[in-house]
């Protein structure tokens, strides 16, 4: 399973391509927001700083709800860097943007997916990745994983091409039971893919091998 970090957080971005399992970035509006990311050049600046960073896909999403304004704006995000991924919305323009994007060859990410049925639009529409937002739906009380299992299965049955993206990944189970499943990726913090690391008998047996070879090696 690919790892993608959901940030535009540039230390973040860093630090896990540092770790050596890094193989992309998602970004969102609010992810750039969140930075204070705001205005046309910065944005697209701040894409290409992350693609610098990272050896992988670069998620960046478009703003536009139209049709020709996905086309545009997702045209003048896949010519900013090779990496790029258009992320576009699951709406009826979104899909109607992949199907254009894909058979123009420019990888795209259908997003705001809380489907199976949206699922399959997305690979019928020969998106590269289709995001299932787990976390979200676990937030409303409905099982997130499960739909990674459903959408699994269906793209299964018929050989779609089409990665699922475990999105919305709040945490490290999420993570594993996403892997159990057999999500092709999943995004999510930097926390929940340091929390892989931690186990407490971990740390118990490394403090007594350093006690030990500190006693032998007085
Ligand atoms: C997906 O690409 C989104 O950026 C993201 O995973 C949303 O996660 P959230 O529900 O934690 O905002």
């Amino acid at each position: 399973m690919k790892f993608f970090i959901d940030t535009a957080n540039l230390a973040q971005i860093k630090e896990a391509q540092a770790l050596g399992v890094l193989d992309g970035v998602t970004t969102n509006p609010s992810l750039m927001a969140k930075e204070g990311i705001t205005g046309k050049n910065s944005i697209l600046k701040h894409y290409v700083d992350i693609c610098n960073i990272v050896d992988g896909d670069v998620s960046a999403e478009v703003n536009a709800l139209d049709f020709a304004g996905m086309i545009k704006e997702g045209e003048e995000l896949a010519d900013l860097h090779e990496q790029i991924v258009v992320k576009l919305p699951m709406t009826k323009e979104g899909v109607m943007a992949a199907k254009y994007f894909s058979d123009k060859g420019v990888k795209t990410n259908v997003t705001l997916v809380f489907s199976a049925g949206q699922a399959l639009l997305a690979a019928k529409a020969g998106a590269t990745y289709v995001s299932p937002f787990i976390g979200r739906l676990d937030d409303v009380s409905t099982d997130g994983l499960a739909l990674i299992e459903e959408i699994r299965l269906i793209y299964d049955n018929y050989g779609y091409e089409t990665q699922i993206l475990a999105a919305s990944v709040r945490h490290t189970m999420h993570i594993v039971n996403c892997a159990k499943i057999g999500a092709d990726v999943m995004t999510g913090p930097l926390s929940a893919i340091h929390g892989l690391l931690k186990h407490p008998l971990t740390d118990i047996g490394l403090a007594q091998f350093i006690a030990d070879f500190e006693k032998g090696n007085k």
